[in-house]
């Protein structure tokens, strides 16, 4: 008997530009390892001749969707967003997301504020009963006075932990830190969003709270479902 492996990231965002993606749209692309997957498809629509613009979720994606031959234009260049495909790091069942351990949140965030169709790409691993159980919340500092921000922070119930990556502090496209903040659960995003988007200092965060349009879940049985 032989097994096949799936890819599930790449099963999901193959079923979402396959499924979303119409000759002729604006398209969003969005950051990490599953989205990477949705451009490169994007990048074989391209070649079957689609004339598609693409706005890139961080200066990562750009490269690669140029790589891919794929046109990306500025934000500001374009009137609105037809659909924007992206991953997420938790999906509760109302479909709030928690975004950015990929350290694109706020990028991700304005590019989704102006897109008709925001499609999240995720296998059902991403899948929680409430916010924060499995991932921290990545929370985008300005560089200033960013340990104050951090006890801020902690006040809201949480342990915040600078990000470091490959040994150094990690910075965004947009020049800032980012806190990963760990919470025990998040029953209500809602009230903690409002709490952290007043702490000075915080640039936004990634609670993604009535963003998603569509979930696209894959599973280890090559399975693909919808929320
Ligand atoms: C980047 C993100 C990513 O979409 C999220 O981290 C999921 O990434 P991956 O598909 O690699 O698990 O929000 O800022």
């Amino acid at each position: 008997m032989t097994f096949m492996t799936v890819n599930l990231k790449q099963l999901a965002a193959e079923y979402a530009v396959d499924n979303f993606v119409n000759d002729g749209m604006t398209v969003g692309l969005g950051t990490g390892s599953t989205a990477y997957y949705a451009i490169v498809r994007v990048g074989e629509l391209v070649k079957r001749g689609f004339k598609l613009k693409c706005v890139a979720t961080s200066v990562q994606t750009e490269r690669i969707a140029k790589e891919c031959g794929i046109t990306v234009v500025d934000i500001d260049d374009v009137d609105s967003i037809d659909v924007t495909i992206d991953g997420a790091d938790e999906v509760d069942p109302n479909m709030q997301l928690i975004k950015g351990l990929g350290g694109a949140l706020l990028r991700e965030k304005i590019v989704a504020a102006s897109s008709r169709e925001e499609v999240i790409i995720i296998d059902d691993s991403k899948l929680v009963d409430a916010l924060g159980t499995m991932s921290p919340l990545p929370v985008e500092v300005l560089m200033f006075g960013h340990r104050k921000t951090k006890k801020a922070l902690e006040k809201q119930g949480c342990t915040a932990v600078l990000r470091i990556k490959d040994g150094r502090t990690f910075v965004t496209d947009g020049g800032n830190y980012i806190y990963d903040c760990r919470f025990e659960r998040i029953d209500n995003p809602f009230f903690i969003e409002s709490r952290i988007n007043v702490i000075p200092g915080v640039v936004d965060n990634g609670l993604f709270l009535n963003v998603a349009t569509a979930v696209v879940i894959s599973s280890a049985d090559g399975s693909v479902r919808m929320m």
